[in-house]
């Protein structure tokens, strides 16, 4: 049987999300949009792509969530963008009832489905759709290490002039200003970040990669980043549903890792299909510890103000 991947919200980033998943031929999708028309245009645009590939996919547009029953994955992207001079925290409220509402509807059609979360603000989103799907929290996995990790290493590759096959960066923490990019454990070729550059040439990619997503809200001026956020997405929804053991950094539900616990953080967690099979521990220095604990007080605050 074919897997069955839905993705709610079809904006730039639910829109490009199908994009990356039907070039990947691993699931048929079903999009659903509150915007009368969009969802259903889209998909029917996509699917007259597939011939040109020479993919196979069915893919469906619908303003109504019965035609997500009996998804394998449900992929939440519904949601406020940023607009330039905000943070991701301004969009708690309004985010959290788009998220409430796509959980309640999904979940009930899709009892077995894995979610991958990728609104804003993205940890406290996650937390909130573990506790209103009433699921085992690996289940539920939030997308921002895989992005984060992926602007540093295309930062590092124009900085060093490397492929970016090359680079290996992790990104862990809240997918805030606060995130924390692990330069002693990122490394180009084997070779260690630290001294593969000058102090203050990494200094700025570091802070490049904190601010990566707001560099792109303020050029697009309309919106937030989507092609790397949906290519992230895809990349976690192809190694569940093809149960590839893959280690990347996204927001895992704690319970005492990283000595903090009922939280959604980015963290190393292998995937697989049942999700969220492994979070893996870094032997963290102790300033690496403390910026990870300043980067979850924010996470924390958020999670505490949905009063769930
Ligand atoms: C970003 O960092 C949208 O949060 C997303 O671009």
């Amino acid at each position: 049987m074919k897997n069955k991947v839905s993705i709610i919200g079809t904006g730039m980033t639910g829109s490009t999300t199908a994009h990356w998943l039907a070039e990947k031929e691993i699931a048929d999708l079903v999009l659903v949009d509150v915007v009368e028309g969009m969802p259903q245009g889209k998909a029917l645009d996509l699917l007259q792509a597939m011939p040109v590939i020479g993919k196979d996919v069915t893919i469906v547009g619908s303003n109504d969530y019965d035609a997500t029953a009996g998804s394998d994955i449900v992929v939440i992207t519904a949601g406020l963008p940023r607009k330039p001079g905000m943070s991701r925290d301004d969009l708690l409220f309004a985010n959290a009832d788009i998220v409430r509402k796509a959980t309640e509807e999904t979940i009930k059609r899709s009892p077995e489905a894995i979610f991958v979360i990728l609104t804003n603000p993205l940890d406290a989103m996650a937390y909130l759709a573990m506790k209103v799907a009433g699921v085992e929290p690996q289940r539920v996995v939030g997308q921002a290490g895989v992005l984060d990790s992926a602007r540093m290493r295309a930062f590092v590759a124009m900085e060093l002039g490397v492929s970016v096959e090359n680079i290996h960066c992790y990104v862990l923490g809240g997918h805030g200003d606060e995130m924390v990019p692990l330069t002693r454990a990122s490394n180009v070729a084997g070779i260690p970040l630290e001294e593969s550059m000058p102090p203050d040439r990494l200094a700025a990619i570091v802070d490049r990669t904190r601010k990566g997503g707001g560099e792109i809200v303020s050029l697009l001026k309309t919106g937030s980043a989507y092609y790397a956020p949906a290519v992230a997405i895809a990349q976690m929804v192809d190694a569940i549903l093809k149960d590839k053991h893959l280690i990347v950094p996204a927001a895992a539900y704690l319970q005492g890792e990283y000595g903090l616990k009922d939280i959604f953080f980015g963290v190393p967690v292998q995937l697989g299909r049942s999700g969220v099979e492994k979070i893996i521990e870094y032997k963290l220095s102790e300033a690496e510890l403390s910026a990870l604990q300043k980067s979850a007080q924010g996470v924390a605050e958020n999670i505490l103000k949905l009063q769930l």
